[in-house]
């Protein structure tokens, strides 16, 4: 397989589909109690398996027309052409040059796979092979720190995809990491954030792992640095090594490694090539958690756990890869949510998590989704014909249910809501007789009802609320929901369900005719940020540079700082 150049998109919005929609959007009044009173069979029509995940996508605004006009805008934006490019590692990163190639790094060892004359499933196996050798070093207490003693603390610094993949997959499966060790995350520049995950550390079983796909990243190395000082410091204080240029290199090769794919900056930095971990540019940093990214993990769970966590994710590559999409999961919440946005007028999407270990999911898909799809200009560099991107959002219930769930079921905004839970939680802790998860699960079938179905005047009249009250006390129903379900948040289950949301971003990217894995628009910032340092600083010529706004602010900030 060679790298295609990409073809144009196609303009969705000025497909037959898209005709079609807007004029059933125009007619759509949603009425899910009518649907579900005239339509038995709807849950089960529009219930879907994929791998272990149970989707119920019946309380959605959509009607079987406006679902079979969504699949033919599928058709006519070509996504099944564009996925299977996606695949076979056609270049469909174009403003990049790049294969996005995520997806080759679960591909299992017998499925081979070239590209551009590349072996990739070879490469990824061998690099597999080395986390995962390294993974057991650190487990069995056979790697050590300077004194001799196993690690108990692994440190991940890094920001973004280098950072939200694996904070979030290790609360996920916290049950599967390994008595005696644990991780930790400094991502934040923000000073503290370094000051205070390494205040209560015995530098002796710390290992740090510095994660970056360029190793450029201001806060990645600067918040590197802090820790390298700190390790120094604190063994030396404490005895552990001599205050000597050796005594400190010898420190830096055994508490830090590094993943990268730009091995001669980590190097450079003093970490020995030996001890880092690679990845490939085919592999977008949000996309990045199943690459050498996840090494904290890997270390954390063990290589068959992670394993297992790659298989999921496998598991719904194929359903998405082979799957006729009026019963691909995917292809379906990702048409789904075009119809929300570009149809229903809704500019954000929340996600929530009924399973406490999921409470990193919702910041992970941010990332995933807006940094992908928050563009508005197409892969070939023509302003985008239609909204793209949705604000994503999301706390675990019942948490949000106390907090901001009174918008979602009374305020005049529409909020596609998905729902995630597991039958089977990790701690089955009873309350007396009470199963507590049953009770949990309750307040999600819960919502799920009472978003879809609302509750009407004469209902809460029955209920003998005082007239001048009912109007306050009505539900209007028709919030539409998806829910999830899976057997158990297992690191297959995990696996799964992030692979379902990389490929909804996908769909929603294709018909949007956008490049969904560059992601310019975090540049301008980081750029200015440099300039304006020396201004922070105290110089006078960078101050003067400044807009007067930001001039003030910084004259400002230096007055207060003293
Ligand atoms: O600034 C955005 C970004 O480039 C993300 O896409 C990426 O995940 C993050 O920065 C971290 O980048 P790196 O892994 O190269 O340090």
């Amino acid at each position: 397989m060679t790298s295609e150049p990409a073809r144009s998109p196609v303009d969705a919005t000025t497909t037959t589909a898209w005709g079609s929609l807007t004029e059933l959007s125009k007619n759509l009044q949603p009425d899910l109690r009518g649907w579900f009173a005239t339509d038995p069979a709807r849950a089960g029509r529009l219930s879907h398996q994929a791998g272990d995940l149970h989707v119920d996508l019946s309380k959605n605004l959509v009607t079987d027309e406006v679902l079979a006009s969504l699949l033919a805008l599928a058709d006519e934006v070509r996504l099944a052409e564009r996925r299977d490019a996606m695949f076979a590692g056609e270049h469909i990163n174009v403003t990049e040059d790049r294969a996005v190639l995520h997806t080759a790094l679960r591909r299992p060892s017998d499925e081979p796979l070239t590209v551009d004359g590349q072996d990739i499933t070879g490469d990824v196996q061998d690099e597999l092979a080395k986390v995962y050798a390294f993974a057991e070093k650190v487990r069995s207490g056979e790697w050590t720190g300077v004194t001799g003693e196993p690690i108990r603390t692994i440190v991940n610094i890094g920001i973004g995809g280098s950072d939200l993949g694996p904070v979030m997959a290790y609360e996920a499966l916290e049950p599967f990491v390994q008595d005696g060790l644990a991780c930790r995350f400094v991502s934040n520049i923000d000073p503290t954030d370094v000051a205070q995950k390494t205040a209560d550390l015995d530098p002796t079983t710390t290992l740090f792992i510095v994660a970056s796909k360029t190793f450029g990243t201001l806060e990645t190395l600067t918040n590197a640095r802090l820790a390298r000082d700190w390790l120094v410091r604190s063994l030396a204080a404490a005895g552990a090594i001599e205050d000597s240029e050796e005594g400190r290199a010898d420190a830096v090769a055994k508490h830090f490694v590094a993943v990268s794919t730009a091995l001669d900056k980590v190097e450079a930095f003093g970490i020995d090539p030996e001890n880092a971990f690679g990845f490939w540019d085919w592999v977008g940093g949000r996309y990045s958690v199943d690459s050498a990214i996840g090494t904290s993990l890997a270390v954390a769970i063990g290589p068959d756990a992670f394993a297992e966590l790659l298989a999921g994710f496998h598991a719904m590559d194929e359903h998405f890869r082979t799957t006729p999409f009026e019963r691909n999961v995917p292809a379906l919440m990702g048409l789904l949510n075009v119809w929300y946005v570009n149809f229903r007028d809704a500019h954000t999407h929340a996600v929530l998590p009924y399973a406490q270990q999921l409470h990193r999911f919702p910041a992970y898909l941010q990332q995933l989704t807006m940094e992908s799809n928050g563009k508005s200009v197409r892969w070939d560099g023509t302003p985008v014909t239609s909204d793209t991107g949705e604000v994503f959002w999301g706390e675990p219930g019942t948490n949000g249910q106390h907090a901001f769930y009174q918008l979602i079921h009374q305020g005049t905004r529409l909020i596609p809501a998905d729902f995630i839970a597991v039958a089977n939680p990790a701690y089955p802790l009873r309350d007396a007789e009470a199963d507590v998860h049953g009770l949990f699960l309750a307040n999600f079938f819960a919502q799920t009802k009472a978003l879809a179905f609302g509750k009407t005047a004469d209902e809460v009249r029955a209920e003998g609320v005082a007239e001048e009250l009912v109007s306050a006390k009505v539900f209007s129903g028709n919030r539409p929901t998806t829910s999830i379900l899976a057997p158990a948040l297992t690191p297959s289950v995990l696996g799964q369900l992030i692979a379902l949301y990389e490929h909804i971003t996908f769909v929603q990217g294709v018909v949007w005719g956008i490049d969904s894995f560059d992601q310019w628009g975090v540049e301008l910032g980081k750029k200015l940020a440099l300039e304006i340092a020396p201004a922070v600083a105290g110089d006078e010529d960078a101050l003067r540079t400044q807009d007067p706004s930001t001039a003030a602010l910084i004259a400002k900030y230096r007055e207060l700082r003293g």
